[in-house]
Formats: C-alpha cells, structure tokens, sequence
C-alpha cells in the first residue's frame, strides 16, 4: 500500500460531525424518522479525518459502515444525539448534519400500541426536540467554526440566510432535496454555501466531492 503522505491541515484540530437520521419511539416497535442515508455526513467525518482532525461521529441510525480513522458513537433519539455531541466538547470544528427528527412523540408506550377493534386511531402529542445545532452555536464553548446544513425544497437561499442567523452558525450549506433532484438518498448533491460574507454555489458533484471542498473550505478558516 501507499504511505499516506497526504497534507494534514487540520492536524491538531477536533471535530465533532453528526449524521443520519434520528428515531424518535411511538412504542417499542415504531418510530417517527426523517429521510436520511447519512452518505453526505459519514463522507465528511472521513474527510477531515483525511485532513489530520480528530473526528468524533455522531450518527444514527444507517446502514453504513463507521468510516476509518473516525470515532463512531451510535445513537437513536434526537435527545441522545444533543447528550453525545455535548459530551464531545471541546471541539474547533462542529459540522451538524444530521437530519433530526424536529419533534418526537410527549410519551412514547412503553408498550406496543394495539390496533382497536372498532377502527379507533391513536392520537400522537407530539413535542419539539433540541436544536442541536442551535445549542453548539450559542454554546459557552462553542467550536471556533460551526456548519450547519439547510436541506430545503424552496427558497433554498432565503432560508439558509435565515437558519445562518438563527442557529449560530458560520456556514450553512444549503441544498435543495426537492423529489426532482434525486439527492435523497442519492451519490450526487448539489449545495450553495451561505455565510455573512454572501453565497457562493457549487455545482452538482458526488458527496464525496462535496466533502473535500467543505473541508477545503473548513482548512482555509484555519490557515
Ligand atoms: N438541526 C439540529 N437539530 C435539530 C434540527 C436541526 O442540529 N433538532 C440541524 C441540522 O443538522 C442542520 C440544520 O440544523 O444542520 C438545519 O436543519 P433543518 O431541518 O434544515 O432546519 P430546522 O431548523 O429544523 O428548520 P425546518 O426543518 O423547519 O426547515
Ligand atoms: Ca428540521
């Protein structure tokens, strides 16, 4: 094999990455999920591990393999994300891209739901979860460099200005996962970076890629 004698410009530098989807229980045998493959974090984590950072992952639920030279902790609920991404402070570099379930159920069953016989429906209260991101952004130790992402299907830009301001960010990479684009869950993506100095728009290229340039761009800030 080749040595890798690759640079390491983030050596020294700690990075905390979340990624995938969160589950948030109804009972013990269902749960309340977004879309997410977790391809775009997992290939970041291994990019700036590439790059020389120690990376601690967050991720839930995938069917992927931990990435190599990354610390992989394992989570389900959007609570238990926050907790894991807390417990990884200090960090310079936070990257959260994970897409978070925005609201789990008030009081999951502890047991299985049964159907009724007459038909009757159950009815889910649900409640908001933690911002993960919004709480590293404002956090007393906050990383020097925080990136959110803005998975959108309209007014891509606008509302990754607005979620820039809201949550602390310094960088939002927005992408548009309207059906159309086949980025759900697909290899390719095709991101805008936003921050206060303005946006600059990347072309479709694999996630891969996307994680090279993001953590390019990343290594520049630490010049
Ligand atoms: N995020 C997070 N914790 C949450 C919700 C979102 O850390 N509970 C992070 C995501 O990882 C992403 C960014 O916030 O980096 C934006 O997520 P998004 O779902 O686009 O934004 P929301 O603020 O949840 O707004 P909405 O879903 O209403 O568009
Ligand atoms: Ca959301």
């Amino acid at each position: 094999t080749l040595l890798d004698t690759a640079p390491k410009p983030l050596a020294g530098k700690r990075a905390i990455v979340t990624s995938g989807p969160t589950h948030e229980p109804i009972d013990p045998v269902r749960y309340i999920a977004n879309r997410s493959s977790g391809t775009q974090g997992h290939a970041i984590a291994a990019a700036l591990a590439r790059a020389g950072a120690d990376v601690t992952l967050v991720s839930g639920p995938v069917s992927l393999d931990d990435p190599r030279g990354v610390r992989t902790v394992h989570v389900e609920r959007a609570e238990e994300m926050r907790d894991a991404v807390l417990l990884a402070l200090p960090a310079d570099i936070a990257v959260m891209v994970a897409a978070v379930a925005d609201w789990r159920v008030a009081s999951a069953s502890g047991e299985k739901i049964k159907k009724q016989a007459d038909g009757a429906t159950p009815v889910l209260s649900l409640t908001e979860n933690p911002d993960i991101l919004k709480v590293i952004g404002h956090h007393a130790r906050r990383p020097a460099l925080v990136v959110g992402f803005a998975a959108e299907t309209n007014n891509v830009e606008q509302n990754g200005r607005a979620k820039l301001e809201r949550k602390g960010a310094d960088f939002i990479v927005a992408n548009d996962v309207s059906p159309e684009t086949g980025i759900m869950g697909g290899a390719r993506n095709r991101v805008a970076i936003i921050s206060r100095d303005g946006i600059d728009r990347w072309p479709d290229m694999g996630k891969d890629e996307v994680a090279e340039k993001l953590v390019a761009l990343i290594a520049e800030r630490f010049k």
